[in-house]
């Protein structure tokens, strides 16, 4: 199993969540939006790289008719009036008039999030909800608070389960918290 505590780049770190928790936990989600949208179809958006592991377990316990799509949201600089411009890269579907749920590995700030929201708002969804495996609330600064979550988590650095350090840690079934 990988429940000890691992070292990657310069950091070490704990087990944090088990996987039978990080399971467990899916199983609520998916129960709760099986439920709330029941007799409508939905429109996941996972958004990359993060979220890919939940995204995978998720959609499996997904028992309503849905589509799925992968995007990444990044940052570029515009001309001098409009300053740096975000995009929404990889949406091959409209979003115009359907129920949207945002698929998220962690909640933090709340920037990225309400960067996808205002992007997707601009094609008048039916409606939105964000969805995180895990939800930093004392660091949350943000206007749409995951409407589901895995876990309320301190403000720590994480890994594992989709979350890198530097690009590592991905990998991991189980979630770590840095060690200090
Ligand atoms: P936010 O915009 O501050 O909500 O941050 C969102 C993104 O930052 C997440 O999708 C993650 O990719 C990354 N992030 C935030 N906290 C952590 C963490 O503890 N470990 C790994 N990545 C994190």
């Amino acid at each position: 199993m990988y429940m000890e505590e691992i070292n990657l780049h310069d950091k070490a770190f704990v087990p944090y969540l088990t996987e039978v928790e990080i399971q467990n936990a899916i199983c609520d989600i998916a129960t709760q939006i099986n439920a709330a949208y029941e007799g409508k179809e939905v429109l996941f958006l996972s958004v990359l790289n993060g979220a890919f592991m939940f995204t995978s377990d998720l959609m499996k316990k997904i028992t309503l008719p849905c589509e799925i799509s992968f995007i990444k949201v990044s940052s570029y600089l515009g001309t001098e009036s409009t300053g740096r411009v975000d995009e929404l890269i990889g949406l091959n579907t409209s979003v115009s008039g359907k129920h949207v749920i945002i698929i998220e590995d962690i909640v933090d700030t709340g920037i990225t999030i309400d960067k996808v929201i205002k992007l997707l708002e601009m094609q008048n969804p039916a409606t939105i909800e964000v969805c995180a495996t895990l939800f930093k609330k004392v660091a949350y600064q943000g206007q749409h608070p995951p409407r589901y979550f895995g876990f309320e988590i301190p403000n720590k650095f994480v890994v594992g389960y989709g979350l890198d350090y530097d690009q590592l840690g991905r990998n991991l079934p189980a979630i770590y918290q840095v060690k200090n």
